[in-house]
C-alpha cells in the first residue's frame, strides 16, 4: 500500500472512531488520494495548511496531509489568524500520534505564504469560511492565497482547494446566529462555480496559466478543486 492508501487508511479509522459529522470528507480524501498516487511526483511532502485543522467537527484534514509528512520525513506547517484555537491544534495532533512533527503558526494565511520559510510541494487552502450568500471575500482571500505562493512552488506541485460548489449543485443554507441555526434554505449554485477556489479555477481553466485541473468539476456536492502546476 503506499503513502497516499496508509494515510487516507489512517485517517479514516480516526474520522469514523471520533463520530465525525463532516461526512464528505472521506469521499473527498478518497478523491485527493487517487489523484495523488497518479500525479504526485516528489519523494518528500512539504505541506502547508492554510485554515488549522483542530477538531473532527471541520474534518481535521490536516491529519491526512500531516500524515503524509511524517511519513516521507517532510514538512508539515499550518496557519491560522485565530490565536486562541493554537493549544487545541496542536493537542488536536498530539492526541492523534504524538510523533507526528506538526508547525503551526498564528497569522494572516496570506501573509504568512507570502514569507514562507520553506518552498512548499503540497498545499491546502481552507481558510476564510465560505458564506454561498456573499461568496466574494471567501474567493478573493482564496485567489490571494494562490498569489502569494504558486510562483515559488516547483513544477509537479498541487494545491487543493476546499469547499467548492459548481453550477446545477444546490444546497441546504443554515443561517446561524449565537450558535444557534435560525434559518434554513436552499440555495440553487447558478454560477460557474463558487467558494473559496472559484476564481482559481477559472484561472486555472483559462489555458494562461502554469497550472492544470486534476479534479472533476462534479455537480451535487462539496468539491476540492485540485490543480497541478505544469511548467
Ligand atoms: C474551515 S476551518 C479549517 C478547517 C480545517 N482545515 C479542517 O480540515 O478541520 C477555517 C479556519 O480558517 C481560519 N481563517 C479564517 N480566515 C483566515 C485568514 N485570513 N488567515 C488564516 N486563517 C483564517 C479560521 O480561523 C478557521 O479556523
Amino acid at each position: 500500500m503506499n503513502i497516499f492508501r496508509k494515510s487516507l487508511q489512517e485517517y479514516s479509522i480516526h474520522h469514523s472512531e471520533s463520530h465525525s459529522t463532516a461526512h464528505d470528507r472521506i469521499s473527498q480524501l478518497t478523491e485527493v488520494t487517487e489523484i495523488l498516487e497518479d500525479n504526485f511526483q516528489f519523494s518528500k511532502i512539504l505541506c502547508v495548511e492554510t485554515g488549522a485543522s483542530k477538531s473532527w467537527v471541520d474534518g481535521m484534514v490536516g491529519y491526512y496531509f500531516a500524515l503524509l509528512s511524517y511519513k516521507t520525513q517532510g514538512i508539515f506547517h499550518s496557519v491560522d489568524n485565530n490565536k486562541n484555537i493554537e493549544e487545541e491544534v496542536f493537542k488536536a495532533y498530539n492526541q492523534l500520534n504524538p510523533q507526528l512533527d506538526i508547525n503551526h503558526t498564528t497569522n494572516d494565511s496570506v501573509d504568512f505564504l507570502k514569507n514562507l520559510q520553506f518552498i512548499p510541494n503540497l498545499v491546502h487552502l481552507d481558510s476564510w469560511n465560505v458564506n454561498l450568500k456573499d461568496p466574494l471575500p471567501c474567493a478573493l482571500h482564496g485567489w490571494r492565497e494562490f498569489e502569494a505562493i504558486e510562483s515559488k512552488m516547483p513544477i509537479g506541485s498541487v494545491i487543493i482547494i476546499d469547499d467548492n460548489w459548481f453550477k446545477g449543485t444546490w444546497v441546504e443554507w443554515n443561517t446561524w446566529q449565537n450558535g444557534q441555526i435560525i434559518y434554513t434554505e436552499k440555495l440553487n449554485i447558478n454560477y460557474p462555480v463558487l467558494g473559496k477556489g472559484a476564481h482559481i479555477y477559472q484561472y486555472a481553466i483559462s489555458g494562461e496559466s502554469n497550472w492544470e485541473v486534476l479534479s472533476k468539476p462534479l455537480v451535487g456536492r462539496n468539491i476540492k478543486i485540485i490543480i497541478q502546476k505544469i511548467s
